[in-house]
């Protein structure tokens, strides 16, 4: 959930760091600091905050030296505070530390060390790993032989970076579970959690494996196994589209992400039909097949479900990657787990899909990031390609992966081509339905902005996309939003509609339009607003957004589209940052 960064070479180190939290920043974005060697003094800077507010502040961009590390705070253990901020110390102020992940062992590890006398001033977890450091210090080590001693003591996930005054000009850092990926670009080296960090440095790197060890000095990088023999290591070349992180003109990376997804489907379209084709037919062989994902990802999933069955014939079940560990047992090497994730880091799925592994089951991931954790873990993996999403509400990746399951159905009964010409159809109706609907979707946030429920109807493959539309408003608007089969609205919820209350009703006009429409009229019979979602106007609507004509299993990817743009347009309105929701991170890294 933080992010973490570490650049050592010829350059000011701090500018760089900035850039690179500013960056990092979706992956939290309550405090955020930075530490810096210089004349052999370590100084630290840090605060609660957005980044943009600890830079003003402290005036980070005044720090001098060569070698830095930062980090961008989602707070886990320890409120939003300065102390809780990272880099953390030891008791003498010799040593910073940038932590991502969960120390699970910290309470325990926090007693035995304050017995030995060490003193802490933060509430978090991850002070325990500085004042473990001290000591293997202490006792003659280098910082490198410190850090290996110490990792086996650690309980959890975590990926943390340290640097000390006593062994200058070096940054050294470990992972386990948790992403950290290392740049270089001739004589300067970055090591960071995501590789859009430094990605406008270079595109050159290098990836660490479960529990080794990076060393970057000035003279270059030095990778060890657990035990400390060293490792030599391939350079990969990043995809340079991972470079961008700039909103084109737009306010908000949401809204640039929402405009730009007609052209993104193209570049997720673009797959290998004869990989396609032999996956699916692995599918269709399966005992079993389970989809597994969490939030936006899983509903993708659902709607994956619907085409796997209804294009495929092939049922499957779809799990929440935190439940899916309690199905394990009936996992087997008979088994297809198909894991979707648009970070390839989500900590539930990671878990769940090692003990599916165990179980023997192959499995299949469908991920956006590259060099990923799941990736590793995977024994195929299909990549979206529709480059970096830096909004915490996902949009064009969830399209991206409808292409997918899209791409993954028609595979299974050997109509791949077929897809992907429909999918390329897709292009023009993507952009005609924001075209449409722009000026009645921003008149509809202004006049909903007050409203603090909503509710989303649909049947059949649409149903996914009700739960998403509403998914997208409660992150981004902290507005109460439900969504929901239509079919189920009058077996509860009917209670909660009163007048006025706001009910998206998501009804093309295929062979749901009757019975939705009668939902619709259900919930308007007790006083709801309804906003229908649809190619066929009709009076129950209070407002209608206007879908296209398309075929029956592509309607989800043209209602979805308007529904992310609602919830943006109510998110500004209600004063609300859609870019950086509270209490949210855009990879989930902690269980
Ligand atoms: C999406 O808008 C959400 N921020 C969230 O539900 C997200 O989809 C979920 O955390 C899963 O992330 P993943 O796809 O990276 O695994």
């Amino acid at each position: 959930m933080c992010g973490i960064i570490g650049y050592c070479g010829q350059k000011p180190a701090v500018p760089i760091i900035i850039e690179a939290l500013k960056r990092l920043e979706y992956r939290g974005y309550d405090s955020a600091g930075v530490a810096s060697l210089s004349d052999g003094r370590l100084l630290i800077r840090k605060d609660a905050g957005k980044v943009d507010e600890v830079i003003q502040k402290h005036n980070l961009a005044s720090l001098p030296g060569n070698v830095a590390i930062g980090h961008t705070r989602w707070a886990t253990h320890g409120g939003v505070t300065q102390l809780n901020a990272h880099p953390h110390s030891d008791c003498g102020g010799r040593i910073a530390v940038v932590h991502n992940g969960i120390v699970e062992n910290n309470q325990q590890l926090r007693q035995e060390l304050t017995k030995l006398g060490h003193k802490f001033t933060s509430e978090t977890d991850s002070e325990v790993i500085p004042h473990l450091i001290e000591d293997e210090l202490k006792s003659g080590c280098s910082l490198e032989q410190a850090v290996l001693n110490i990792a086996p003591k650690l309980e959890g996930s975590y990926a943390f970076l340290v640097m000390a005054p006593d062994n200058p000009a070096k940054i050294v850092g470990t992972r386990r579970n948790n992403p950290l990926i290392v740049g270089i670009n001739a004589t300067d080296y970055y090591v960071s959690s995501d590789a859009l960090a430094f990605s406008q440095y270079t595109n050159q790197v290098m990836g660490l494996g479960d529990n080794e060890v990076v060393m970057l000095t000035q003279e270059g990088v030095q990778f060890f196994d657990p035990k400390g023999n060293k490792l030599a290591k391939q350079v990969r070349k990043l995809d340079q589209s991972w470079a961008e992180s700039h909103k084109g003109g737009y306010q908000h990376f949401m809204l640039k992400e929402i405009m730009e997804q007609a052209q993104m489907l193209g570049q997720t379209a673009c797959q290998d039909g004869k990989t396609f084709t032999k996956i699916a037919l692995d599918i269709l062989r399966a005992n079993q097949v389970i989809i597994t994902a969490c939030g936006t990802s899983r509903y993708a999933a659902l709607v994956g479900r619907y085409l796997f069955s209804k294009v495929g014939k092939k049922f499957c079940d779809v799990i929440m990657a935190s439940e899916f560990g309690y199905f394990a047992d009936s996992v087997d090497k008979n088994t297809i787990v198909i894991a979707v994730s648009q970070s390839g880091e989500t900590a539930d799925i990671i878990e769940g899909v090692k003990a599916a592994r165990d179980n023997g089951a192959q499995v299949i991931s469908i991920i956006n990031r590259p060099n990923s954790i799941l990736a590793d873990l995977s024994h195929q993996v299909i990549y979206l390609n529709c480059g970096a999403e830096i909004a915490v509400a996902a949009t064009k990746t969830f399209l991206s992966q409808l292409a997918i399951f899209y791409l993954l159905s028609f595979s299974m009964v050997d109509a791949f081509d077929e897809a992907t010409a429909k999918l390329a159809s897709l292009n023009g109706e993507i952009t005609r339905v924001l075209d449409w609907n722009k000026s009645e979707l921003i008149k509809l946030s202004q006049n909903l902005k007050d409203k603090n429920d909503f509710y989303y109807i649909a049947r059949g493959i649409n149903f996914a996309i009700a739960s998403e539309g509403a998914l997208k408003l409660k992150e981004i608007s902290y507005a109460h939003a439900e969504g929901m089969p239509a079919g189920e609205l009058k077996h509860g919820t009917l209670a909660l509609i009163e007048p006025g209350t706001p009910v998206v009703v998501i009804c093309p006009a295929d062979y749901t339009f009757s019975e939705t429409l009668s939902n619709a009229i259900e919930a308007k019979s007790r006083g709801a607003y309804i906003i229908g979602v649809s190619d066929k106007e009709s009076e129950v609507y209070d407002s209608w957004i206007k879908l296209p004509k398309v075929d029956e299993l592509l309607y989800p990817m043209v209602a979805v589209v308007p529904l992310q743009l609602l919830a943006y347009y109510l998110a500004v309105n209600r004063g609300c940052d859609p870019d950086k929701p509270r209490n949210l991170a855009k990879s989930v890294t902690v269980k």
